[in-house]
């Protein structure tokens, strides 16, 4: 076999004259006729021009040569030489090529069905790039992608070993306890008709770790949540996992903060400085949502105060409404310059748009300097000063109203905000704003089954001084929980931990947990609780979308190897699929279909 002395990106004028071997894949061929071939070979590395010269002798190896396709496994060994006269810029290697001597052909390839080249992957279907993995990953993009992964994941390693934590691993194999979305389940064979689940997270064993005495742990996991796949989201997704013992919010903050920065720094070059932090309501009021990219510079005002004044029903109608524990609001956005940058048409848009966040619409006016002008401007002029005030409008803007109930006023006025931003161009596409979102509510109240629900999980702690709300005010509690944001996403979430098993089974009964239900699903929680249990807390990080962000990509599934669809299907191996018969029966059991309107 020949070996390669070089990867194919090495090779440089220096070496001139010595003797090379390369192995890779026949990347590009140029048959130039009368005995004079040229192909690109690449590798993990790069690609390196290796020529095939009748003149130079060996005509046995041009001949073999001549039945090279693209994607055929080659190894070359011959004299590396500098390119006469026409260099190639573009490549690494491109003062030098291999003038062939041997030639071993490893494997033949069939036609590619795809090409590992940049510019056709834009054109071709992903599900072909899906099905065809093993190609489409040899795309430079690709590759680089990938290999910015594993240098995230051994930063992660060195960071937190340096920081005394230790890498175990936690079950996959564990029994039902669903964190929010559902579970995927896996029958057991030696047990019939009991159920494992795969875990959404390895969140009560990393806890049980810190009773253990553990202090500091980290994991690279993957999680498994049987939910519909979106652009950012998977059913099976990795997490950087981590949990401290004897902490406090600020300590585990400073911690993963300290991770981000050197991520930024080793992987980008950028420094990210300080990571400046707001409370969940401050989001909630200046930006409709929980983790508002701070690169977009609107920002939503409630005017309800105002409007009392005015007699306009639907100002009236909404602040007549109440859900949730909320009164409902009026709520507005300045544009700055929007008188002329936003058309009619777009605004016409954006009012039918956000009724799919469950509101009637959005009012619309234009400030001049001689007032409000078109739209709704005769509802506004009773409070027109103090508007203009709330607001700092200036001539030429435009003020975009959402009234409604709180929550959805708020979400309209949150989603109108970022496509605003997008639409007039007003993000800065190349900056990057961390934010560390905290004090978020303990519970939401779930209007429908009339009852509180965890906003985060159940085991996160409240705030050291809400405690007492947790009887007195569910509503008003705040959790110790913190969220990290990076332009607009969520890229890490945690929160310090309930220790105390009497706070535990409160938190339990309040989202509706009998205590025979919080035995029979956390019990062997409560038992940990109940024998040492230090004050511990951690987070995790979404590894997938802190790799989306490092290498640009709003595609999930260009981080992951093996992704699955949109519809949680891996067309490379044909997953999910039928079994035989005899491995259900195995288990116990026989599959009945249920017809499903
Ligand atoms: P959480 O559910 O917030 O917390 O997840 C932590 C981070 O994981 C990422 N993430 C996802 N990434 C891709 N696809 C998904 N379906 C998906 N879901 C979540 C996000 C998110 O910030 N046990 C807790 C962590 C803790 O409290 O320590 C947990 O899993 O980036």
């Amino acid at each position: 076999m020949i070996k390669r002395t070089h990867t194919c990106g090495q090779p440089r004028a220096t070496d001139a004259g010595k003797t090379v071997a390369l192995n890779g894949w026949v990347n590009t061929y140029r048959d130039q006729g009368r005995g004079l071939l040229f192909i690109d070979l690449r590798d993990r590395d790069g690609l390196c021009q290796v020529v095939f010269d009748l003149e130079q002798g060996h005509p046995d190896v041009v001949q073999a040569a001549r039945a090279l396709r693209r994607e055929d496994v080659i190894g070359v060994r011959g004299t590396l030489r500098t390119r006469a006269g026409d260099p190639n810029p573009k490549l690494a290697t491109g003062e030098v090529e291999l003038v062939a001597e041997e030639l071993e052909i490893f494997n033949k390839a069939e036609n590619p069905p795809i090409l590992p080249d940049e510019h056709d992957a834009e054109k071709i279907g992903e599900e072909t790039r899906l099905k065809y993995r093993y190609i489409d990953l040899r795309r430079p993009r690709m590759q680089h992608i990938l290999r910015t992964r594993s240098k995230v994941t051994k930063l992660a390693r060195d960071y937190f070993a340096q920081n005394g934590f230790a890498e175990i691993e936690t079950p996959l194999l564990i029994k039902s306890t669903p964190e929010g979305a559902r579970d995927f389940i896996v029958p057991a064979r030696l047990h019939p008709g009991m159920w494992y689940a795969l875990p959404q997270s390895p969140q009560l064993f990393k806890q049980i770790l810190m009773v253990a005495g553990f202090d500091r742990y980290i994991q690279v996991c993957k999680c498994l949540r049987d939910e519909d796949p979106r652009a950012d989201r998977q059913a099976e997704f990795s997490q950087i996992d981590l949990e401290m013992s004897f902490v406090d919010r600020e300590d585990v903050m400073a911690m993963m903060g300290g991770f981000a920065r050197a991520v930024w720094q080793d992987v980008l070059g950028r420094d990210i400085g300080e990571i400046p932090r707001m409370t969940w309501q401050e989001a909630m009021d200046r930006f409709g949502i929980d983790r508002p990219d701070l690169r977009n510079p609107l920002e939503i005002r409630d005017v309800s105060d105002l409007v009392k004044a005015s007699e306009f029903q639907v100002f009236q109608q909404a602040l007549a409404k109440r859900r949730a524990g909320r009164d409902g609001c009026v709520k507005a956005i300045r544009v700055p310059g929007g008188a002329e940058r936003l058309t009619r048409k777009m605004t016409d848009g954006y009012t039918e748009w956000v009724k799919q966040f469950r509101v009637g619409g959005v009012a619309v006016a234009k400030f001049t300097a001689n007032g409000f002008d078109t739209g709704v401007a005769k509802h506004l002029e009773p409070f027109k000063d103090a508007l203009v005030a709330r607001l700092g409008l200036v001539p030429g803007d435009s003020v975009l109203i959402v009234a409604d109930h709180w929550d959805a006023a708020t979400k309209a006025l949150g989603e109108l905000r970022i496509r605003l931003g997008r639409d007039l161009g007003m993000v800065d596409e190349k900056d990057w704003r961390f934010l560390w979102v905290v004090d978020f509510p303990m519970f939401d109240w779930d209007d429908e089954g009339k009852r509180w629900v965890a906003m985060h999980h159940p085991f996160t702690s409240p705030n050291p001084d809400q405690f007492h709300l947790l009887e007195k005010d569910p509503g008003g509690c705040l959790s110790a929980g913190y969220d990290l944001v990076v332009n607009g996403s969520e890229i890490a979430g945690g929160s310090i931990r309930i220790h105390r098993m009497d706070v535990q089974e409160k938190v339990f009964k309040l989202i509706g947990l009998t205590q025979e239900d919080a035995e029979l699903k956390f019990g062997f929680l409560l038992s940990a609780l109940r024998h040492g249990a230090p004050p511990h807390g951690g987070i995790a990080f979404g590894l997938d979308r802190l790799v989306m962000h490092l290498v640009g990509t709003e595609n999930i599934r260009d981080v992951i190897a093996f992704p699955k669809t949109q519809s949680g299907g891996d067309l490379m191996i044909d997953a999910p699929g039928p079994i035989d018969p005899q491995q259900v029966e195995d288990c116990g059991m026989r599959v009945t279909m249920i017809e499903r309107a």
